[in-house]
């Protein structure tokens, strides 16, 4: 667990001090991810450094596992603490293999426990070991290096992570994809993962819950269905944005959905004629109001993970979950 107590931060810039971060109180649970989210210079790379120690605090404390990491010798705090910066930041002058086994080395593993961490590493963030071994970091795309700063961040295995706009230089396929193996990895290895991020998308994505910043102060700390949900000032409402209502239906399956629907309930539904308008339980319920809006009966058969169809789910149903009237949804996606 992370937590913030008062923290402050002011640097001294020439004869003038600038407040970049201002009071922060914030918890993050072990084995979540705080997504960061807030506009440049709003102070989310300094309150990301002072975790690790790289700047110091002016005010407040931080603590790790209840531990105050000021109390804590910085290199060993360091190690205990994966660290991704915005440039990836890999060594150029070292190969693939050498830049992932740096925090290893400074450790004194040996080189059997070590190369053993490279192939692990590797097939977990799906780079073949030894294609790559003896690359350089130039000779891979921006994803693949993205994604071997990641491995070098997890090599010595750091219940914790900073991570600083990780995703911020590739373009939205290739993110959506990253993003998408970063979650799958995090199941397997659940760090407590503070990540730096200034889209919002993201931020609903990846974070367990959302920390929201303007200059230097904590706007609104809650999970991304809170955060769409009752945005607590007109700053939040407008960095989530006016179709906030839409994006909350990402953070839900058509099976969240079904699940509060009685005619679902009880089955009723299945007899009708099926049409071509089809969506699987597990789709997004961003994604299942479209395919609904292109079906010229404003409704979509719903089939469980076999294609078996399990009912009927019309566009009236949708204003249920979002308290939305279908006319109004209707007109937000277009
Ligand atoms: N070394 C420094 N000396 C003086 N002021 C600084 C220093 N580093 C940052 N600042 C100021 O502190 C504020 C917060 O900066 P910080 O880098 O934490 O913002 P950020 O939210 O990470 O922004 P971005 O999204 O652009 O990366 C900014 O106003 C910045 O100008
Ligand atoms: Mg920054």
């Amino acid at each position: 667990m992370i937590e913030f107590k008062n923290v402050s931060k002011v640097y001294e810039s020439g004869n003038k001090q600038v407040k970049a971060v201002d009071n922060i109180n914030l918890h993050v649970e072990k084995g979540q991810i705080c997504v960061f989210l807030g506009p440049s210079g709003c102070g989310k790379t300094t309150l990301l450094r002072m975790v690790n120690r790289l700047i110091p605090i002016s005010g407040g404390s931080i603590h790790v596992d209840g531990k105050d990491i000021n109390t804590m010798n910085p290199i060993e705090l360091r190690r205990s603490i994966g660290y991704v910066i915005q440039q990836v930041g890999l060594f150029p002058n070292m190969t693939i293999e050498e830049n992932i086994s740096v925090v290893p080395n400074m450790l004194g593993w040996d080189r059997v426990k070590t190369k053993k961490r490279y192939s692990e590493l590797m097939e977990m963030v799906g780079l073949n070991p030894d294609e790559y071994r003896k690359r350089y970091p130039w000779e891979l795309s921006g994803g693949q290096q993205q994604r071997i700063g990641v491995a070098r961040a997890l090599a010595a295995d750091p219940p914790v992570m900073l991570m600083d706009e990780p995703f911020g230089a590739l373009d939205p396929m290739i993110r959506e994809h990253i993003q998408n193996e970063f979650l799958r990895i995090q199941q397997n290895v659940k760090k407590t993962i503070l990540f730096v991020s200034h889209d919002i998308d993201e931020a609903i994505r990846l974070g367990d819950t959302i920390a929201i910043f303007k200059s230097g102060q904590l706007m609104q700390h809650g999970t991304p269905d809170e955060i769409l949900s009752n945005p607590q000032n007109e700053f939040v409402r407008d960095f989530v944005g006016s179709d906030r209502a839409l994006k909350r239906l990402t953070l839900f399956s058509v099976r969240d959905l079904i699940g509060r629907i009685e005619h679902f309930k009880k089955g009723i539904g299945v007899r009708k004629e099926f049409h071509n308008f089809i969506v699987q339980v597990n789709t997004d319920l961003r994604t299942a109001l479209s395919v609904i809006l292109s079906s010229p009966t404003s409704d979509v058969w719903v089939v469980d993970e076999k294609e078996r169809p399990i009912g009927l789910l019309s566009l009236s149903d949708f204003e249920i979950f979002t308290g939305i009237h279908p006319a109004e949804l209707k007109s937000i996606v277009n």
